[in-house]
C-alpha cells in the first residue's frame, strides 16, 4: 500500500517505557501539555501515543470501547490536537494485547473505523496472543495488511491519515513487506530497556537492514529510554547518536513533566535531530570497526556526511577521522554535532569516552 505519510522517520511520545499499563486520560493530557512548554513538540515531537492499557470491554455491537481511566476518546484526541499535537493508539492482532487486555481479532475493520472516528492518527499494531499469528510469515503478513488497508479506508472516510506501525520484532524480514501492508515503521527488535547494554545491543546490531529503509518506511529499534535515569549521560548520548545515525523514529519514553536540563538539552539539540530527519532517508551504517571501536557514516541530502565514533569500550580511547571514512578524498569543514563547534579540519585525534560517542557533520570533496 503506497503512503504519504512519514517523510522523515516520525518523532513523539509514548507512554510504554515509563508507565507501561499505568496510564490514563489526564497523564496523555499532561504530556501534550509538556511537550508545547518544553519547546519538544517544536523541535520536531508530534506524536503522544497511548500505548497497552486503554481498553476497556466491546458493547453489544462489538465496538471496543476505552476503560474507565479513558471517559472520552473524542474529547482528549480533541485536546491534543488543539495543541498543535497529533495522537496515536495501540491495539494487536490477536485477541489479546501483549499486556492481556482486548485485541483485534474478528473486529479489524471495526477497530479501525473507531480509532478513525475518535480522531487517532496512528496505531501501533503489537503481534501478540494467538500463537497461529506466529506462525509463518503469510499469516502474520496478512494480518498487518488487513489493519493496513482497513486503517487507510477509515482515514479516507474521515479526512485523517492514520500512519501504522508495526510491532512485530523483526520477525520474517519485516521491514521487506513493511511498506507492502501500508506500514510506515515496523520494529527489528525485542524491547528496549533502560540499560547500556541493552540499548548498545540494539542500537548497533539489530537495527534492521539499511536496504529497507528510506521515506515513507523506516526500521524501528524501539522507544528511546533517555531521561529514565537507567543509563549515564555519555551513554544517552550514545543512545540519540544511534538513533539519528540510523535514521530510527524518536519515541521518548519518559515522564516529560520531570526531565532535567541535559536531559531536554539531548533531546532537543538540533543539530542530531536534522541528521535523523534528513530528506535523503538513508540509513546510516558502521563503515570501519577498529577494538572496541566503531565509526558509522550517513549521507545527508545537502552533500554533507554524518560520521559518529563510538567507543563500546569500558575506558575511554583515541581514534582519528579519515576523509574516507566519509567517502571523500578531502574534508573543508567539519561540525561537531554535540557542541556545536565548527573547523575547517578534522583534529588529528579524537578522544571518545567510554561507552561514549564523538559526532560530526563533515564537508569536502568527492574522490575524482
Ligand atoms: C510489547 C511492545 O514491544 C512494547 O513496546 C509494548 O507495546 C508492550 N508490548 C505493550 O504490551
Amino acid at each position: 500500500i503506497p503512503s504519504k505519510l512519514a517523510a522523515t522517520p516520525p518523532m513523539g511520545w509514548s507512554s510504554w517505557n515509563k508507565f507501561a499499563e499505568h496510564i490514563d486520560d489526564k497523564t496523555v493530557r499532561a504530556m501534550a501539555d509538556a511537550m508545547v512548554s518544553s519547546g519538544l513538540r517544536d523541535a520536531g515531537y508530534i506524536y503522544i501515543n497511548i500505548d497497552d492499557g486503554w481498553q476497556g470491554e466491546r458493547d453489544a455491537k462489538g465496538v471496543l470501547q476505552p476503560n474507565a481511566k479513558f471517559p472520552d476518546m473524542k474529547a482528549l484526541t480533541a485536546y491534543v490536537h488543539s495543541k498543535g499535537l497529533k495522537i496515536g493508539i495501540y491495539s494487536s492482532q490477536g485477541p489479546k494485547t501483549c499486556a492481556g487486555y482486548i485485541g483485534s481479532y474478528g473486529h479489524v475493520k471495526q477497530d479501525a473505523d473507531t480509532y478513525a472516528d475518535w480522531g487517532f492518527d496512528y496505531l501501533k499494531y503489537d503481534l501478540c496472543s494467538g500463537e497461529w499469528f506466529y506462525a509463518d510469515a503469510d499469516t502474520v503478513k496478512r494480518s498487518y495488511y488487513e489493519m493496513g488497508k482497513a486503517l487507510q479506508e477509515a482515514g479516507k472516510r474521515t479526512g485523517r491519515d492514520i500512519l501504522f506501525s508495526l510491532c512485530e520484532y523483526g520477525r520474517f524480514d519485516v521491514g521487506s513487506w513493511g511498506r507492502d501492508v501500508g506500514g510506515q515503521l515496523w520494529r527489528t527488535t525485542g524491547d528496549i530497556t533502560d540499560d547500556y547494554p541493552t540499548m548498545a545491543k540494539i542500537g548497533f546490531d539489530k537495527n534492521g537492514n539499511p536496504a529497507w529503509a528510506g521515506p515513507h518506511g523506516w526500521n524501528d529499534p524501539d522507544m528511546l529510554e533517555i531521561g529514565n535515569g537507567g543509563m549515564s549521560a555519555d551513554e544517552y548520548r550514545t543512545h540519540m547518536s544511534l538513533w539519528a545515525m540510523s535514521a530510527a523514529p524518536l519515541m521518548m519514553g519518559h515522564d516529560l513533566r520531570e526531565m532535567s536540563a541535559e536531559t531536554l538539552a539531548m533531546l532537543t539539540n538540533r543539530r542530531v535531530i536534522a541528521v535523523d530527519q534528513d530528506a535523503l532517508g538513508v540509513q546510516g551504517k558502521a563503515v570501519r570497526k577498529a577494538g572496541t571501536m566503531e565509526v558509522w557514516s550517513k549521507p545527508l541530502a545537502d552533500g554533507r556526511v554524518a560520521l559518529a565514533l563510538f567507543n563500546r569500550g569500558d575506558a575511554p580511547a583515541p581514534l582519528a577521522l579519515a576523509p574516507a571514512d566519509a567517502g571523500l578524498a578531502a574534508i573543508d569543514s567539519v561540525e561537531d554535532v554535540w557542541s556545536g563547534a565548527r573547523s575547517a579540519a578534522l583534529p588529528a585525534g579524537y578522544q571518545v569516552p567510554a561507552r561514549g560517542v564523538v559526532m560530526v557533520v563533515v564537508h569536502g570533496a568527492e574522490a575524482s
